[in-house]
């Protein structure tokens, strides 16, 4: 090889490696804007809010006497309008509910899977995930609605949704 061509291969090499320096800095950037505003924004974007919101309604409403009711007004009556049956088990609980949020990580949820993220919590035992998971429960890293937004599902289905979810991270 000649000097030039030795000369050529020197610097040549030298660009790549800064920039393969500068990608790996820009990457090193762009993570860490993520992980301090994505968060914040996904929390905070409006269809997220009115969904959260959409979920967190009571499930009955009043009709109060001397007031107009008719949005109240019961459509028709039978067992074809006995509302959203009850997802069989855990697991079907779980993908209807829960792995919204949970499976991907969303908003701060403890994704399933993720050891690290569940450790702590597991360690408060199961009691108190249960009770979390039920009554809903704001901690540091998000909100978790109550029932995951399913008001009407029984504890116990909500419970099971919860051992599902710790059996996923097996
Ligand atoms: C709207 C998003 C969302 C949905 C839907 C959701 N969760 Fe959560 N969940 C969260 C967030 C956020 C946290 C973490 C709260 C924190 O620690 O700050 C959490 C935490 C939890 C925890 C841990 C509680 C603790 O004490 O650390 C359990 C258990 C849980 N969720 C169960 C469920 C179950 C079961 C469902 C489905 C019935 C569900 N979640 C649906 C957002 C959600």
């Amino acid at each position: 090889m000649s000097k030039q061509d030795s000369h050529f291969f020197n610097n040549f090499s030298l660009v790549l490696g800064i920039l393969f320096a500068v990608t790996i800095c820009l990457f090193a950037f762009a993570r860490h804007v993520g992980a301090e505003h994505q968060g914040a924004q996904v929390t905070n974007d409006p269809r997220y809010l009115a969904s959260v919101k959409e979920r967190l309604q009571p499930v009955d409403r009043v009709a109060v006497a001397g007031q107009d009711n008719s949005a109240l007004k019961i459509e028709s009556v039978g067992p074809a309008t006995a509302g959203p049956a009850l997802p069989a088990d855990g697991t079907a609980a779980y993908n209807m509910a829960c792995t919204a949020c949970h499976g991907s990580g969303i908003a701060g949820a403890p994704k399933v899977g993720d050891k690290a993220a569940w450790a702590p919590r597991v360690a408060q035992g199961k009691d108190t995930l249960y009770k979390h998971a039920i009554e809903g429960f704001n901690g540091k890293t998000g909100v978790m609605p109550a029932k995951g937004g399913q008001t009407a599902w029984p504890d116990d289905l909500v419970k099971q949704a919860v051992d599902h979810m710790l059996e996923l991270n097996n």
